[in-house]
């Protein structure tokens, strides 16, 4: 390549403005004079580049890089220096002087990377012409495009393209231009068997992959054959300059609005991410020949910390569209989703409807993962106690992946909110997953460093089904509730003798044990056990034992339980008092709710567990006597009796 001359070089330097360079790849936010944003040479999630529009210059104070905007590009983009300059000439239209085209000889003195950079490119303008000027293209590939009625404009700024079905259109023209055929191989572009070379891609049709500068990385090639042997998509292989974990198909043309309007529509191919563009819908991307990737969500960091789903209605889309939220909420990012109806894509969505329809359908169809979540998982307003218990399970589980606590909080409210149960039932769930997501991503061995969220790690045994899991949680809240609350006096509806109802007072630890003792209903773990048994000895003498009774005991698995429990109230009220100044409902302001809810879970847990163990016994009827089987009947039958009465109790609040 020839040199660039020193003036057209003052020239591109006094042109380009590194805020708009940089903030093709960095979503930067005024600050002061000058703009902040994530560093996009590491990981971060608070904003430590900085970028001075008046000195022209940027620094990463996370990795102490920083320099003139052809230095940010040759960091970003591992440019080399004259690749930088014509990449920014390029971009602000400064002709550089007569360029003569890369000989044989030239590019093998260029890097391996470079080399398979410049047979991309030559690949997609190969292809491209191909299109265009070939009968064949006309004929079979650029109808087919016009068929699926994409633009002529939108052909171009895709850079579509068609690979002759002759076999070895493109090897050979590759060849004659002096390309290795072993950097040929490297790209996917050309295939050799027994000797002959020919094209990988043969009669597909072209998609080339760009990076967020717009260099070519890869290929998608589709067939136009209907025949389902065949495979819809070839995709180019992984090489040096091409990981697909960390492209996205359409970045290059969208990321500018999806600065503009932070956010990033995601689908699921590459005719989406067309055909949205198309009707005006510019901020999209898809994932491209892979499932979507943690790096691929980082990607979409750097421009904004929105994204909006948009799949497919159907299984594998509703599948896919789980996989996707849940990946995206452990990114620390804002989800939504858009369903379309079923057997219709972005693609064939769009295309069916005017821009204002598919905007307006946009609009009203997106929702929250949490709403997405229970609608799917909620056909037909279900109504099933046990069913709900399992969605709020699967929503609190999305949640649990957020890092954020606070962000948590604000979810656990809302599910509260949604499900119409009390948002600690909500939490100890929560809670509950935590445990797993820390234990998942720290190692067990530093489990117990984490105390405050987790304070009932210590006592709840880590391998449990799924009845004991729910027993322990019950228990756990139970526990909590006299701890925390016993001593508290509460006014409670009462049948009295003639079965009149009359209001009484009463304290949360009296009333706690008085339905307790009426069903018979005992702890399972045993330090709870041992608390309850405590507790309940203390009231026979008319003593009310405190927290700080409990923590001067010598046991020290109620010491450290109790003083686990107070830790965690401390920690939520100091963080929502610091962060946001202000106080939430805080729950002793609604402890009657509170309690009598917490009681009636645990209740309803507990008989759970007694049907599914008649359930069990019934399992082996054959075996019984016909006395023994109507007795398990009639208990069952009276079992399911009470569920209903609580159930009715608890009324819309359903329990686990
Ligand atoms: N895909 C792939 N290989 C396949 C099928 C699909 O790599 N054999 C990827 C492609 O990136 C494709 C995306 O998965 O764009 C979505 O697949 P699909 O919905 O089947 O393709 P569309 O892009 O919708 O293609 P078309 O509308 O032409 O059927
Ligand atoms: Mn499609």
């Amino acid at each position: 390549m020839s040199k660039i001359p020193p003036h057209i070089i003052d020239e591109i330097m006094q042109t380009s403005r590194i805020e708009e360079v940089i903030g093709e790849f960095v979503h930067l936010k005024r600050a002061g004079s000058n703009l902040k944003g994530l560093s996009p040479f590491t990981d971060e999630k608070t904003p430590s580049f900085v970028v001075s529009p008046a000195k022209q210059i940027f620094k990463c104070f996370s990795t102490s890089k920083g320099g003139t905007v052809v230095s940010f590009l040759m960091e970003k983009e591992h440019f080399s220096y004259p690749e930088a300059l014509r990449w920014l000439a390029d971009k602000y239209g400064i002709q550089i002087p007569e360029e003569a085209p890369a000989t044989a000889e030239q590019l093998a003195a260029i890097s391996e990377r470079e080399s398979l950079h410049i047979i991309n490119e030559f690949a997609k303008d190969h292809f491209f012409k191909n299109l265009h000027d070939t009968e064949e293209g006309k004929a079979v590939a650029l109808s087919y495009f016009v068929e699926r009625g994409f633009r002529k404009d939108i052909i171009e700024k895709f850079q579509l393209g068609y690979c002759l079905n002759t076999g070895d259109d493109f090897t050979k023209a590759a060849q004659e231009k002096g390309y290795k055929l072993e950097y040929l191989e490297k790209v996917g572009l050309v295939k050799t068997k027994e000797d002959r070379h020919f094209d990988f891609f043969r009669g597909r049709v072209m998609f080339p992959i760009q990076s967020v500068s717009g260099r070519v990385l890869g290929f998608g090639g589709r067939t136009l054959f209907t025949d389902k042997k065949i495979a819809k998509y070839f995709n180019s292989p992984e090489s040096i300059i091409y990981n697909k974990s960390e492209i996205l198909y359409g970045l290059y043309l969208s990321k500018g609005d999806i600065i503009k309007y932070d956010n990033c529509f995601l689908c699921e191919g590459y005719t989406d991410v067309i055909s949205m563009y198309q009707a005006g819908i510019q901020n999209v991307v898809s994932s491209s020949g892979t499932s979507l990737t943690k790096d691929q969500i980082k990607l979409v960091r750097r421009y904004t910390q929105n994204i909006t789903i948009l799949y497919d209605g159907d299984a594998a889309g509703i599948k896919a569209s789980f996989r996707g939220i849940d990946l995206i909420l452990e990114e620390g990012m804002n989800v939504k989703v858009v369903l379309f109806p079923e057997g219709e894509d972005p693609d064939s969505f769009s295309k069916r409807v005017s821009t204002s329809e598919l905007e307006t359908y946009i609009k009203e169809h997106t929702q929250d993962f949490i709403s997405f979540k229970s609608d799917i998982l909620l056909k037909d307003g279900e109504v099933d106690p046990i069913k709900r218990a399992e969605l709020i399970k699967e929503v609190v589980h999305s949640v649990s992946l957020i890092p954020d606590q606070i962000t948590r909080t604000v979810y656990l409210q809302k599910i509260a909110q949604q499900f119409e149960i009390s948002e600690q039932i909500v939490s100890s769930e929560l809670m509950k997953l935590r445990r797993n997501v820390v234990a998942k991503t720290s190692g067990e061995q530093e489990i117990r460093e984490l105390p405050v969220e987790n304070p009932t790690e210590t006592v709840i045994p880590q391998r449990t089904s799924f009845h004991e899991e729910r027993i322990s949680a019950n228990e756990f809240d139970l526990i909590r509730i006299m701890v925390r609350y016993g001593a508290r006096v509460l006014e409670v509806d009462h049948l009295n003798e003639e079965g009149k109802n009359v209001r009484a007072e009463t304290t949360v630890m009296e009333l706690v044990h008085h339905e307790l003792d009426k069903d018979e209903l005992n702890f399972t773990t045993p330090l709870y056990n041992r608390i309850y048994q405590l507790l309940s000895e203390g009231l026979s003498q008319n003593e009310l034992y405190s927290a700080s009774y409990l923590k001067r005991l010598e046991d020290q698995e109620i010491v450290g339980f109790v003083s686990d429990l107070e830790s965690r109230d401390l920690e939520l009220s100091a963080q929502w008092l610091n962060k946001y100044n202000i106080v939430t409902r805080s729950e002793s302001d609604r402890l009657q709710e509170l309690v009598l809810n917490t009681i009636y879970s645990f209740k309803a847990a507990k008989i759970e567990e007694r049907i599914t163990g008649i359930r069990t016994k019934l399992e082996k009827a054959s075996e019984l006597e016909e006395t023994e089987l109507m007795d398990l009947l009639a208990e069952q039958m009276a079992y399911e009796r009470i569920k209903i009465v609580l159930s009715e109790k608890l009324g819309r609040i359903i329990i686990r």
